[in-house]
C-alpha cells in the first residue's frame, strides 16, 4: 500500500486510487438510461448530526446507523478512485454533519490526492468549524456551504433546537480567514415564516463574510414525513419579496446549473435560488450519492441503491465495484416525481442520504 504524507504531515496509510485489478473502467461510462453523465458524487460521512433542524430530524434524534457500517477513510478513496477513472471529477462531502467525522482533514486531504478529482466541497452546519477550518485548510481546503436559516437567536434555536448560532457565525468568520476555504456559500432553506423576516439578517451576514446567499426550497426528506409543498417559499416568491429592496437582475448561467443566481440593487450582491420544488433541473443533474453506509443513489428520492460496502468488504476488484456502480447509475429515475400523485418520498431521510 503507498503511503504518503497529507499537507498536514499526517502519514497515511490510505490506498490512494488503487490500480484497477482487472478490466480497467472506462471514463466517462457514468451514463444512465435518459443520457444523462455523472460527474459529481456527494458522500455522506455521517448520519450524525449536532443540531435537530426542524425540517430534517426529530427532537430526540434518529435510530442512527451502528458505527461498523460507516464506510472507513480508506473505503471511501477506493470508491471515489473508482468513480474518478468512470468520470467523477467534482466531490461534495456532507453528512449529518461532516465535521462530526474525527478523520476528516485525513480523508480530505486523500480525496484531493485521487486523480481526476477537480474540486473538492464541503457542506456543513458550521458549529464546529471555527474549531476545524485551520486543520481543513491545511488538507487542501474545500469550497463551503454552510447552513444557516436565520440569523435570529431565537429563530435558530427554533429551527434548529439548539442554541449554537454564535458558533456557526464565529465559524464563518474563522472560515473566512483561510483563503483555502473558498467561496463560501449560504444555504438557507426558504420557509415559510421564518425567512421573511430573516432576509436582511442573512443578506448582511452574506455580505460581512464574503458568501453568497442561497435559497434552497424544502424537499420531502424530513425523517417524520410531514413535509408539505406550502411548507416552502419558492424562489419567485422570494425573488418578489427582495425586489421591494431594489432591482433583481438574472445573471447568465451554465445549463447545468442547480441555482438560479441574481444581483440585487445597487450593491450587486448575489443571490441563488435552489428550487428543485417549483423548477426542478432533474434533466440536466449530474450527481451521485454514497450514503454513509456504503450505498450508491442515483437520486435524492431513488428507492434503488448500490450496495458497494457488502461487495468491498467480500473482498470485490474495482471492476466488480465498476460494474454495480454503472449499473444503479443507468437506472437513475427520470426526474424525482415530487409534484405527481401517487409521489413516495425516499425511505432514508435527508441526514441518511446527504444532501
Ligand atoms: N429540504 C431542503 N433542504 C434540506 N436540507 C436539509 N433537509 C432539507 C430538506 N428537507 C438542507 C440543509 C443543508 C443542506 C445539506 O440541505 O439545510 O443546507
Ligand atoms: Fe443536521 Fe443538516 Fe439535518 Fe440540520 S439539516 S439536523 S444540520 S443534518
Amino acid at each position: 500500500m503507498e503511503r504518503v504524507t497529507t499537507p498536514i504531515g499526517v502519514p497515511l496509510a490510505l490506498p490512494l486510487a488503487e490500480p484497477a485489478t482487472s478490466a480497467p473502467a472506462t471514463r466517462g461510462a457514468l451514463i444512465d438510461q435518459h443520457g444523462r453523465i455523472a460527474r459529481d458524487l456527494r458522500i455522506s460521512l455521517t448520519d450524525r448530526c449536532n443540531l435537530r433542524c426542524d425540517y430534517c430530524m426529530p427532537a430526540e434524534g434518529l435510530p442512527w446507523q451502528p458505527r461498523e457500517q460507516h464506510l472507513t477513510a480508506e473505503e471511501i478513496v477506493r470508491i471515489v478512485g473508482v468513480l474518478a477513472e468512470l468520470g467523477i471529477s467534482t466531490v461534495r462531502l456532507t453528512g449529518g454533519e461532516p465535521l462530526l467525522r474525527r478523520d476528516l482533514p485525513e480523508l480530505l486531504a486523500a480525496i484531493h490526492a485521487i486523480p481526476g478529482i477537480e474540486d473538492v466541497a464541503l457542506t456543513t452546519n458550521g458549529v464546529l468549524l471555527e474549531r476545524q477550518a485551520a486543520a481543513l485548510a491545511a488538507a487542501g481546503g474545500a469550497r463551503l456551504n454552510v447552513s444557516l436559516d436565520t440569523t435570529d437567536r431565537e429563530g435558530f434555536k427554533a429551527i434548529t433546537r439548539r442554541d449554537d448560532l454564535d458558533r456557526v457565525l464565529a465559524g464563518l468568520i474563522e472560515a473566512r480567514r483561510h483563503p483555502e476555504l473558498t467561496p463560501i456559500k449560504l444555504n438557507a432553506v426558504a420557509l415559510k415564516g421564518v425567512t421573511e423576516p430573516a432576509l436582511d439578517g442573512l443578506l448582511a451576514v452574506a455580505a460581512s463574510v464574503d458568501a453568497e446567499l442561497r435559497f434552497i426550497e424544502p424537499m420531502p426528506l424530513d425523517a417524520g414525513h410531514r413535509w408539505t409543498p406550502d411548507d416552502g417559499l419558492s424562489g419567485a416568491e422570494l425573488r418578489k419579496l427582495l425586489s421591494a429592496r431594489g432591482e433583481v437582475r438574472p445573471l447568465p448561467a451554465p445549463a447545468s446549473a442547480t441555482a438560479r443566481r441574481f444581483e440585487l440593487g445597487d450593491s450587486g450582491q448575489v443571490v441563488g435560488f435552489i428550487s428543485s420544488v417549483s423548477e426542478p433541473f432533474c434533466s440536466s443533474c449530474d450527481r451521485l450519492r454514497l450514503t454513509a453506509d456504503g450505498n450508491l443513489r442515483s437520486c435524492l428520492f431513488s428507492h434503488e441503491e448500490g450496495d458497494l460496502r457488502t461487495l468491498l468488504r467480500n473482498g470485490a476488484s474495482n471492476a466488480e465495484l465498476a460494474d454495480r456502480i454503472s449499473g444503479t447509475v443507468w437506472r437513475k429515475p427520470q426526474g424525482h416525481g415530487m409534484n405527481e400523485p401517487g409521489f413516495r418520498p425516499p425511505e432514508r431521510p435527508m441526514s441518511a442520504i446527504g444532501g
